[in-house]
């Protein structure tokens, strides 16, 4: 019985994923599963900046290390999460105050992880969650003190130290066509290509139902995307109020409809480890069980 990625690329997309830890993957029911229905891992916090450059130079990669093991050993590719977020990020680099202090801190960041993994991570979110709802740039240290900036020397440093990956900026909240955060995002990643930075994808998070979007207006948001300029496209953190099985088809769908669309990253394998406890938002239940939007994906592909 062929699990979701098998699936999933049989249909012409590049893997079915999701993220995980060593701390989710020492439990056998979960390792169980990504080996049976996943293709694709994204470290679910061992490469944040707090977790990975705690102090200042001073990087810890065991978290890191251990989790692109797993991939290799396990032959699952990796999506690399992330390089520059307001969150989970240390105090001191909160504190910088000065323009070519900060831009040093953050190359040598992105050089020294990045370049750690040199091939080896298939795609990178290079910049996370950067946008206010309104579609303008977020308030945070690096706006701050770098302006726009922030944008180009995160890009071109990752891509400095590992030019073959995909290069991508990641969101929440894109999930529509008429929002004026995608349409923001859509007219920044414009002129940002068109000023040679080396985006290559858009990654839209995904985190659906209840006060969230629906299915439905992250098609309409992928299509909008779909034209910004980037090459690819990628669901990178789906997970669905209660799990209503056909809102999960409808993403599948939605990726298999748009070309661009690489694949699907589910944030956790069962909702017995997922960041949201009470919402039952996975495609296992907290037993490990497949749930009916499992089932119902497995359906459609
Ligand atoms: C979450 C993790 O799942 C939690 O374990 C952690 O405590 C907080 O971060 N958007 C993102 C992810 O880009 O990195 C977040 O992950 C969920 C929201």
């Amino acid at each position: 019985n062929a699990g979701l990625d098998e699936l999933f690329k049989a249909k012409g997309k590049k893997y079915v994923g999701t993220s995980a830890d060593q701390f989710s993957l020492n439990n056998a029911n979960v390792a169980k599963l990504v080996a049976s229905d996943f293709g694709q891992v994204t470290p679910e916090n061992s490469m944040k900046w707090d977790a990975i450059e705690p102090r200042r130079d001073g990087f810890n990669f065991g978290g890191a290390d251990y989790l692109v093991k797993y991939a290799q050993d396990n032959n699952k590719i990796v999506r690399g999460h992330t390089l520059l977020w307001y969150q989970q990020l240390p105090q001191w680099v909160k504190d910088i105050t000065d323009k070519a202090e900060l831009t040093k801190v953050l190359q040598n960041h992105i050089a020294k992880v990045v370049g750690r993994y040199k091939g080896q991570i298939y795609a990178w979110d290079v910049v996370n969650e950067i946008f206010e709802e309104s579609g303008e740039l977020r308030d945070m240290v690096f706006t701050r003190v770098l302006g726009e900036d922030f944008v180009r020397i995160a890009f071109e440093a990752a891509k400095a130290a590992d030019p073959a990956a995909k290069l991508y900026i990641n969101e929440y909240h894109l999930e529509s066509a008429s929002g004026t955060k995608v349409t923001g995002l859509n007219k920044y990643v414009k002129k940002w290509i068109a000023a040679g930075i080396p985006i290559d994808g858009v990654g839209l998070q995904g985190h659906l139902g209840g006060a969230n979007p629906t299915a439905a207006e992250m098609k309409a948001g992928m299509e909008l995307l779909s034209k910004s300029g980037v090459t690819e496209l990628a669901i990178t953190e789906l997970d669905i109020l209660n799990a209503p099985a056909d809102e999960f088809v409808k993403v599948f769908e939605a990726c298999l409809d748009i070309e661009m669309c690489v694949g699907i990253t589910t944030w956790g394998v069962s909702d017995a480890n997922s960041w949201l406890p009470n919402d039952s938002p996975l495609l296992f239940d907290k037993q490990y069980q497949q749930k009916a939007a499992y089932k119902a994906v497995h359906d459609l592909l």
